[in-house]
């Protein structure tokens, strides 16, 4: 059974916490595209952790978890990120699979990433900083370099060379420093031993545990509206965020995905540049990211907030084939007395559908909101949908109804058991 989990919006839907969760009935956890632009938060009897790059199903000791081909990795921060994980957690190195054919993120990929946000002035993308679109770019152009060149490191050297060559091109013209041929071998070679028990082809064990009808779950990372193809562009990021993307990303064929569960905070974040409908410049999205805590898990920068856009998640329903919805970060809106919900766009009074507008025309409409009674009380410690108030209930109601795909979880706080299953 492979269950696929996609965020809904712009990211941090709270992807972390429902796979942690989820992880502890599953077989295999499997991250399969962007790279340590995801920051995904899990607290557990073990701790808070913000992963980057390792699956959340890790802290399940009989899971297996893979960091597939799709993937683009910071050799770096996985190296810190095992060293953290390798302090609460026994030895790994038999259920950590990293395939050999993920691309790395080079030094000239965050020094890239850096130099073209200074050129691009105020139309910055806003991006992580990461190198996450210059490593992509150069995956499509056939520019990569991948953990199979690390294995025979002459081939890696002379590879690194040319790339190189053209790189410091590029970031003299751009007013960058130009980086050191030996410097980044030697450094890449001696992080790449670190990591080396840990590569594995992925593609055979995935295969096989499909073949045992084994349960694997696909982390997704980053949301929807960040897709490269289906997002705000050029307010985006380098890779595929959709469902389908698992084919390419981990190699699992269509045919096996059996269940696909939006994530959907109760309300909407983004963090970076681009439009957002709904977002409010006010006291009210002021207190919607201080009682949600929506700073960065990766950046630290805020969040910017705002209402739920409705708009927006019957978009990503269709396009990714959602299953069912897990509504996360109710509890944040325990503090509002009315709460509005944004169920179409205006543009000069006319209707206009978010598939038709381009960015520039997305950051010019006009939400048209719903305003609904809020529930004014505590839900963090509800488990049980009777127990919630009517109000939330009739929130919640507004969301399936209007996107026509059934809630499955509601989510009213960030450890495991803040969860409510069944929704009736
Ligand atoms: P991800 O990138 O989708 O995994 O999300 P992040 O971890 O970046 O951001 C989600 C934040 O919300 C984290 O700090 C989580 O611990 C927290 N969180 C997740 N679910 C809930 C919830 O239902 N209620 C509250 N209050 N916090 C939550
Ligand atoms: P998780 O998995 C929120 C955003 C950046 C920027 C844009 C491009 O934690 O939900 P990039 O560094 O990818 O080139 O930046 O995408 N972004 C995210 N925003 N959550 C994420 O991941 C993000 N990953 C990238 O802020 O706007
Ligand atoms: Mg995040």
């Amino acid at each position: 059974m492979v269950h696929v989990i996609i965020g809904s919006q712009w990211g941090d839907e709270g992807k972390g916490k429902i796979v942690d969760l989820l992880s502890q009935k599953a077989d295999c956890v499997v991250r399969f595209h962007g790279g340590n632009n995801a920051g995904h938060t899990i607290i557990n009897n073990l701790g808070k952790f913000p992963l980057h790059l390792v699956p959340s199903g890790i802290f399940n000791t009989a899971c297996k978890v893979f960091i597939a081909n799709g993937v683009i990795i910071d050799l770096g921060v996985l190296i810190t990120e095992i060293e953290m994980l390798k302090k609460v957690l026994p030895n790994f190195s038999n259920r950590l699979y990293i395939s050999p054919r993920c691309n790395l993120i080079m030094p000239y990929h965050k020094l890239l990433d850096r130099l073209y946000e200074e050129a691009k002035g105020k139309a910055k993308t806003g991006t992580t900083g990461r190198g996450i679109g210059p490593t992509y770019a150069d995956k499509v152009s056939y520019s990569g370099i991948r953990i199979f060149d690390m294995l025979d490191p002459k081939r890696f050297q002379e590879r690194l060379k040319i790339l190189l060559m053209v790189k410091n091109k590029i970031i003299i013209t751009l007013g960058g420093k130009p980086l050191k041929l030996k410097t980044i071998y030697s450094q890449t070679l001696e992080e790449f031993q670190k990591i080396k028990p840990y590569v594995k082809e992925t593609f055979q064990p995935l295969y096989e545990a499909i073949q045992k009808n084994e349960k694997i779950i696909c982390e997704g990372a980053q949301g929807i509206f960040l897709d490269n193809d289906w997002g705000t562009y050029p307010y985006v990021t380098g890779s595929s965020v959709v469902a389908g993307n698992v084919t390419a990303g981990c190699g699992i064929a269509p045919r096996h995905v059996k269940r696909i569960t939006g994530i959907c905070k109760a309300y909407t974040t983004r963090v970076g540049n681009g439009p957002f409908p709904t977002e409010l410049m006010d006291k009210t999205g002021e207190i919607m990211r201080k009682i949600g805590q929506e700073f960065g898990t990766t950046t630290g920068r805020p969040r910017r907030c705002g209402w739920l856009d409705l708009e927006l998640l019957r978009f990503a329903c269709c396009l990714n084939g959602f299953t069912d919805l897990a509504i996360t970060k109710l509890d944040i809106l325990d503090h509002f007395k009315t709460i509005k919900i944004c169920v179409g766009y205006a543009l000069r009074n006319k209707k206009v559908r978010h598939v038709d507008c381009d960015t520039h025309l997305l950051g010019r409409v006009k939400p048209i909101y719903k305003t609904m009674r809020g529930w004014n009380r505590s839900t963090k410690d509800m488990r049980s949908y009777k127990d919630l108030p009517s109000e939330a209930k009739k929130y919640l109601k507004e969301i399936s109804r209007h996107v026509n795909v059934p809630i499955s979880l509601i989510s009213v706080g960030p450890e495991r058991n803040q969860t409510i299953y069944e929704t009736n």
